[in-house]
């Protein structure tokens, strides 16, 4: 992908929930210099909060109920028209809560990112939080990867670091990793579209000319330290 703030890559992005990363990603894109703009959102779920922020943003937004559709296949099928029509070349996953088969994932081959609550390939599927916890990890973060048809797996183009907290709960630590979502998910996708970051195989490579997009890896700013010690 070669796009830039001239000419923007058209982004679909999906949602079944809260919608904060959405939120970040909106107003990534109203940067003058960002390679993208997001053009549909797309929701499993009427009661999705993200669908209030793409309304805010003049952005439109249309509920695909998977519950309408009598197999995965036509829920899939419904969700590519849509996208299609909109003339999307990336699909962002960003809180979408539905397994998606080949039918979907081939048809975006390479052009499906998904952002995940931990350090890939460590903690695949859910409450990654509170498995990190349980093993006692000092560093957990997020991933944002290619899209492939097995759950939380595909190239990885950007990752952020984390570290935990000796008084960290499951939510005080998704807290600090979803502050940290909101950075990674809009710089990723600028890597992306722009073509800094490529699939070359099961891998991402990133362009050596790429200047300071070439950074894939954050690290969460260091703790408050305490005024008084
Ligand atoms: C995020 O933690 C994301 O990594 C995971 O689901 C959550 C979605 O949150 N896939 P939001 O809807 O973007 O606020």
């Amino acid at each position: 992908m070669r796009f830039t703030a001239n000419a923007r890559a058209r982004v679909g992005v999906l949602i079944s929930g809260r919608g904060s990363n959405l939120g970040a990603l909106i107003k990534a894109t109203h940067r003058k210099d960002y390679p993208a703009q997001i053009v549909l959102v797309l929701s499993n779920s009427a009661k999705a909060g993200g669908l209030q922020l793409a309304a805010e943003a003049g952005i439109a937004a249309l509920v695909v109920d998977h519950k309408a559709y009598e197999s995965r296949g036509r829920f899939e099928d419904a969700m590519t028209a849509e996208l299609e029509r909109a003339g999307v070349d990336i699909v962002c996953n960003a809180g979408f809560m539905r397994l998606l088969s080949p039918r979907f994932t081939d048809r975006w081959h390479n052009r499906q990112l998904n952002i995940h609550p931990s350090l890939l390939p460590a903690y695949k599927g859910l409450h990654t939080h509170e498995r990190a916890l349980g093993d006692g990890v000092s560093i957990t973060g997020c991933t944002v990867h290619i899209v492939r048809e097995a759950m939380d797996e595909g190239p990885i183009i950007a990752q952020a670091a984390v570290p935990t907290q000796p008084q960290d709960t499951a939510e005080t630590l998704a807290a600090r990793v979803l502050a940290a979502e909101h950075l990674l998910y809009p710089h990723a996708l600028a890597l992306f579209a722009s073509g800094a970051a490529r699939v070359v195989g099961e891998r991402v490579e990133i362009t050596e000319n790429a200047g300071e997009a070439s950074e894939t890896a954050l690290f969460a700013p260091p703790l408050t330290q305490n005024p008084n010690t």
